[in-house]
């Protein structure tokens, strides 16, 4: 009888805390989802209920479901700027940018019974957007755009995208810049380098007389055309959490690891994050397409990809990489242990490794951003010579290999070096230069 008490009482509390929740934070969208339309979708709510549907995960949103299937339209969920924009980057470092979900008016019209749904703590569909849905906390998570945020107030999601970026490096090389009094792209010092961009740069499809302007100095642009590797660290920095330190490894390797592999700083490279870069250029009064609301121009639906990757996570977590360099490095297809600092790599053109000035390089086409392994010879046969004894680490492992045919390639790899060799490998040995007949 008391139990039977309880779960009555603790029913209609629920049922209060609900109306009472709804009542502030759903009316507004209840009423607009109510208010005459234009979406077509409307039209799918008013189907008769079929009662015994297959279970659906609502807390696992799709954008299959919904782009694919539904037809939508980002815009119809994803709105440009979101009214919280100016709550996350601040002063002149803030600009209308997406920095909100979707607002319950876009679900409503589809899922009201989902948004009333009788489950405990909160309805299953609130956990897409919010981290916990009690009367004290309507926390939403952040929203990911916002990956140069340092320090949010909200949390990270943990969250695997549904979207690869497409960015046509080509289409870039000649117009992006680096202004030479910007201090570190990545990170805070990026809104830093970039505050200075207002008011908004001329185009720069602008005649040269055009771009001569006082404001012009200021911005991303450069007057001479940048020399291409010039623009690339707009974007791309090699990560060094560590700073200056001395330290060679990212964390002290076990005694005696000698030469082998062991994760050292400098490694990667990193990609930009957020829209701050971007809508510098790309705004909605730049007249430069894409305009922001047009994600799909940049945000290309992709189907998952299995890549085949140079990349063990077994060996990556005692070698202490951080949440980042899991994410750079689970995508490494040419050569998991190459580290961009090392050697005389800095010194090289990013040109001569990335054919990014080719239209054929595309950043949701994996097998178009492979690094050739003929560059690895660079400009003056580095890691591959003509002959073994020139001293070619290429050279001197397919050499290896042939006599050993288990003997795992290590210079380059640390997964790949196992396997079978491929056919360009030995391919991209020069070969020797005919002997002259007198
Ligand atoms: C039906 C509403 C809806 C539509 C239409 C929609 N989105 Fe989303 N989108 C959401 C919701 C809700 C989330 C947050 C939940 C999540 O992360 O899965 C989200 C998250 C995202 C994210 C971050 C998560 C990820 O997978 O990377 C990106 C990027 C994104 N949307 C881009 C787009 C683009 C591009 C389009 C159009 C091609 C689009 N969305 C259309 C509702 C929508
Ligand atoms: C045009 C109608 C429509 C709109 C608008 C819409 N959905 Fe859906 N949604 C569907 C349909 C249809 C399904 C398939 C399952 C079902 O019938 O409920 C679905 C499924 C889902 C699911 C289950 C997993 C999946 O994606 O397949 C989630 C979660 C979800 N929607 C969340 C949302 C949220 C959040 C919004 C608003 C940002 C939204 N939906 C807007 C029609 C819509
Ligand atoms: C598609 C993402 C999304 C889903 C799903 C969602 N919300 Fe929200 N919710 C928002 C956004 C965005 C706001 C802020 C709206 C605004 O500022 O006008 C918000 C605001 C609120 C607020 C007002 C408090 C505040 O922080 O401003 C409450 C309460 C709330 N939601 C409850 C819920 C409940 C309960 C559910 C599930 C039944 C739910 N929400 C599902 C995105 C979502
Ligand atoms: C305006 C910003 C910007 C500039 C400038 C830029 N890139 Fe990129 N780059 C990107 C974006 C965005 C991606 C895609 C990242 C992603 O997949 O999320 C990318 C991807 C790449 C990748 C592929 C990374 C991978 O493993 O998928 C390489 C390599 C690369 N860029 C090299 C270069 C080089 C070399 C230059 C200079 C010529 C350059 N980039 C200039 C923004 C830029
Ligand atoms: C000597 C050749 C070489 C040079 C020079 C070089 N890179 Fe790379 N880069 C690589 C290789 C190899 C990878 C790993 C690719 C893979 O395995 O998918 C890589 C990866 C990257 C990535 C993806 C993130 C990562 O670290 O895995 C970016 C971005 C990138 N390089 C940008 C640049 C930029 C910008 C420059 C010039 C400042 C540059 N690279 C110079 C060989 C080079
Ligand atoms: C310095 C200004 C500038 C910056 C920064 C910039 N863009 Fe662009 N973007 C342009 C210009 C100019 C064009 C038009 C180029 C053309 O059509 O030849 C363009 C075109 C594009 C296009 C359309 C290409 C097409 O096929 O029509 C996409 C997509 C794009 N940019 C994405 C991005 C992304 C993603 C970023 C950030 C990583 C970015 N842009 C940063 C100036 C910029
Ligand atoms: C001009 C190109 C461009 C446009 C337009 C654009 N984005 Fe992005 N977006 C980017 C780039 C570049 C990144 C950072 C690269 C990355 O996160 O992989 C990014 C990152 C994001 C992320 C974080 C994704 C992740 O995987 O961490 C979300 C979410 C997002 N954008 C949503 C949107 C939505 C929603 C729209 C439309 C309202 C939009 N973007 C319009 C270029 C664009
Ligand atoms: C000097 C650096 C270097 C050395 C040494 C090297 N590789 Fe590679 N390897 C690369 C690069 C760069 C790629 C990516 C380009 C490609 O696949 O053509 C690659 C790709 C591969 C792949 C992937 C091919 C695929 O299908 O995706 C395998 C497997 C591989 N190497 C095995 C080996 C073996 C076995 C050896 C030793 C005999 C070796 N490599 C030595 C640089 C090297």
């Amino acid at each position: 009888m008391k139990r039977m008490i309880k779960r009555a009482l603790s029913k209609s509390i629920g049922r209060m805390f609900w109306s009472v929740l709804f009542v502030f934070a759903l009316t507004p969208g209840l009423s607009q989802a109510a208010a005459p339309q234009r979406r077509p979708q409307r039209v799918r709510s008013q189907k008769p209920k079929v009662p015994p549907k297959p279970k659906v995960d609502y807390t696992k949103f799709s954008h299959t479901t919904h782009i694919v299937t539904q037809k939508l339209v980002c815009s119809s969920c994803h709105k440009v700027p979101s009214k919280n924009y100016k709550e996350f980057r601040k002063g002149d470092a803030a600009f209308p940018d997406v920095t909100d979900f979707p607002e319950h008016s876009s679900c409503l019209s589809c899922h009201k019974e989902q948004f009333f749904a009788r489950e405990r703590p909160a309805p299953s569909i609130c956990s897409n957007c919010h981290i916990a849905v009690t009367p004290k906390d309507t926390a939403r998570w952040l929203f990911p755009s916002l990956g140069d945020v340092p320090d949010p107030k909200l949390k990270r999601r943990e969250f695997v995208s549904e979207f690869g970026v497409g960015f046509p490096h080509d289409k870039h090389i000649d117009v992006v810049g680096l202004n030479s009094t910007s201090p570190s792209p990545f990170g805070r010092g990026l809104g830093e380098g970039l505050s200075t961009r207002k008011p908004s740069p001329p185009s720069p499809l602008a005649t040269e007389e055009e771009r001569d302007g006082a404001s012009f100095a200021n911005a991303l642009f450069q007057e001479k055309k940048p020399a291409p590797p010039k623009s690339c660290p707009v974007c791309h920095e090699t990560y060094q959490p560590q700073g200056n330190s001395s330290e060679e490894y990212v964390t002290k390797p076990p005694k005696g690891i000698g030469d082998a592999f062991w994760l050292k700083k400098g490694t990667f490279k990193t990609i930009p994050n957020s829209h701050t870069i971007c809508f510098t250029c790309h705004s909605a009064d730049s007249g430069i397409a894409p305009e922001p609301k047009n994600c799909e121009m940049c945000h290309k639906f992709v189907p998952p990809m299995q890549l085949k990757v140079d990349f063990d996570p077994r060996l990556a977590t005692p070698m202490g990489a951080d949440k980042f360099m899991l994410a750079r490095w689970g995508r490494r297809i040419s050569a998991g242990a190459f580290r961009h600092e090392a050697g005389e790599h800095p010194d090289l053109s990013c040109l001569n490794c990335h054919k990014v000035d080719s239209a054929a390089f595309s950043t949701i086409d994996p097998k178009t951003v492979k690094v050739p392994v003929r560059s690895c010879g660079g400009p003056e046969g580095c890691h591959i010579t003509a002959t073994v004894d020139d001293g070619g680490a290429l050279n001197f492992e397919i050499d290896s290999r042939k006599k050993d045919p288990n003997f795992a390639c290590t210079k380059c790899h640390l997964t790949f070096g196992k396997e079978a060799m491929p056919e360009n490998h030995p391919q991209a040995i020069p070969k020797p230069k005919p002997k002259k007949t007198t």
